[in-house]
């Protein structure tokens, strides 16, 4: 159940401003929590997949800090050339790998890693449980994924957002989906949180094999 307008909403004017913003002022506060949480937990020689990775600057932090391997999984072709030249940049092009696809319709684009992350990826996708157990059964070890909060000004302005999409034409679409739907997914591929959810905008969840 994947919708559409991903390469025309997620595209190269996007990507130029990410990596611009990067390199201005490093990763964004959800994107630091993500990259925070993993340290904590250890990413010394550790595999990691990051699905919806756009510019993949997260993979750039783990490898920065001991990780051996990145792939990044993108729906969009939009962020290639600008992930490429920020791998590049940070030397780093021969450990990360880019796909182009969806885990949940073509399993096969993605293998088993240490780590798995996905930051403001759930909120892109319409069927959350599906996404979040195909990423949830490739982690070997953890799952870190932010989503915003679902509550009731988050649903509204979500709303607000599509139908203003919807007027301009635009097929994307933005999706509020329950933290117990994603929670349940986890658990049904093998995984259990690591520590509360937290976060006051962007809610941080983090699940480790049980
Ligand atoms: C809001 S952007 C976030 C990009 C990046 N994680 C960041 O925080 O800058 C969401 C991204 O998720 C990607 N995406 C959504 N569903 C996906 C899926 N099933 N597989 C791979 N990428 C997906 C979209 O193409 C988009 O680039």
């Amino acid at each position: 159940m994947r919708c559409c307008g991903y390469d025309e909403f997620f595209d190269e004017g996007m990507a130029r401003r990410d990596a611009r913003r990067y390199r201005r002022k490093g990763l964004k506060g959800s994107a630091r929590r993500i990259v925070e949480t993993l340290l904590a937990c250890g990413v010394d020689g550790a595999e990691v997949l990051e699905i919806g990775g756009g510019i993949g600057a997260i993979d750039v932090e783990l490898l920065e800090a001991g990780a051996a391997r990145a792939t990044v999984l993108e729906l969009s072709p939009g962020y290639e050339s600008e992930a490429e030249a920020l791998a590049r940049d940070h030397g780093l092009e021969g450990r990360i790998e880019r796909r182009l696809g969806d885990v949940v319709v073509r399993p096969e684009v993605a293998g088993r890693a240490d780590l798995v992350v996905m930051e403001r990826v759930v909120c892109c996708y319409p069927d959350a449980a599906a996404l979040v157990g195909a990423a949830a059964s490739r982690s070997r070890r953890m799952l870190v994924l932010t989503y915003p909060r679902y509550g009731l000004l988050a649903r509204a302005v979500i709303a607000g957002a599509n139908a203003l999409l919807r007027v301009r034409g635009n097929p994307f679409r933005a999706y509020a989906h329950a933290p117990a739907t994603i929670a349940d997914a986890a658990r049904r591929a093998g995984l259990r949180p690591a520590g509360p959810e937290r976060g006051v905008v962007w809610r941080l969840a983090a699940f480790e094999r049980a």
